[in-house]
């Protein structure tokens, strides 16, 4: 595949009331990679994610992925061609168990109907056989067998952010969206979801990864996007993004986010 060809963004912009919430941003990520999109708090990040899913409608621009324009496309039909995302808050089922919450995941893949699961068919006990295997599938991505019967509200912090991750993966996307994962980890968590996020990619998940946790963002973007105010502010490795002045003095000036000293 050429440049592009995966997943392209023009010049997508979105205005809410006077607020360029993200203007004329454009990138391009390939299959495979995994790319940052990062930047200081308000400066568009989370916007990018709705518009890549369909949950905010751009104002003008261009979305292709995989060869096909899903500009304005339904949350629905883009999750259906493959693209899934966490969200920045939790949006777990805090009542169900872990199980119940990847097999809700797991749902838009079922397809025998109604009157299947009311006449226990071939087809819907085939059926059942792939829900339990998708689930197992997944559990086991995400290191998280041993929890399957804990009630998702019972469950430690960094657990209910890996199981959203879980819920994201049961769908089997191509693409994965992650909105800050890290967020409230501690520094054991976060180096777990270093690690998951690495195995994703080995399965075959191309990423993108919204974070402020610069150590897992250094620890395993092949690309870093900087974002500030809407625009896009700089695009490069880890090593180019970390000693790139302009960077610099928006997140100094922003106060909210200062870039590590061990990466400096
Ligand atoms: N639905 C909306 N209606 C009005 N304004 C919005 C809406 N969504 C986002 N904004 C505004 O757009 C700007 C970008 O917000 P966004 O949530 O994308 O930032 P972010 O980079 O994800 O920030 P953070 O790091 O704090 O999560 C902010 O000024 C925000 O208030
Ligand atoms: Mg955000």
């Amino acid at each position: 595949m050429s440049a592009g060809d995966y997943l392209s963004v023009s010049d997508l912009t979105v205005k809410y009331g006077g607020l360029l919430a993200v203007n004329k941003f454009c990138m391009t990520v390939e299959q495979g990679e995994i790319v940052s999109l990062i930047g200081p708090n308000g400066a568009g990040k989370t916007t990018v994610l709705n518009l890549l899913t369909g949950f905010a409608r751009p104002s003008g621009g261009k979305i292709n992925f995989q060869g096909n324009d899903i500009t304005g496309t339904p949350p629905a039909r883009i999750a259906a061609n493959g693209i899934r995302r966490t969200f920045q808050q939790n949006s777990l089922m805090f009542d169900l168990t872990v199980a119940e919450n990847v097999r809700a995941g797991l749902h838009t893949r079922v397809k025998s109907g109604f009157f299947a699961s009311l006449f226990y068919s071939a087809a819907f006990g085939e059926e059942h056989r792939a829900i339990r295997i998708g689930v197992d599938r997944v559990l086991d991505a995400i290191g998280m067998q041993a929890q399957r019967d804990i009630v998702a509200r019972n469950l430690p912090f960094g657990d209910q952010r890996k199981l959203g991750i879980g819920i994201a993966i049961a769908g089997q996307p191509s693409l994965l969206l992650l909105d800050e994962p890290a967020a409230g980890l501690n520094p054991d968590e976060s180096a777990q979801l270093t690690a998951l996020i690495r195995r994703l990619r080995q399965d075959g998940i191309t990423i993108v990864l919204v974070e402020h946790d610069m150590r897992v963002v250094m620890g395993v973007s092949d690309r870093i996007v900087v974002l500030s105010r809407g625009e896009k502010l700089a695009e490069g490795t880890g090593a180019e993004i970390s000693t790139n002045k302009e960077v610099l003095r928006a997140y100094l000036g922003d106060g909210s986010w200062t870039m590590p000293a061990a990466i400096n």
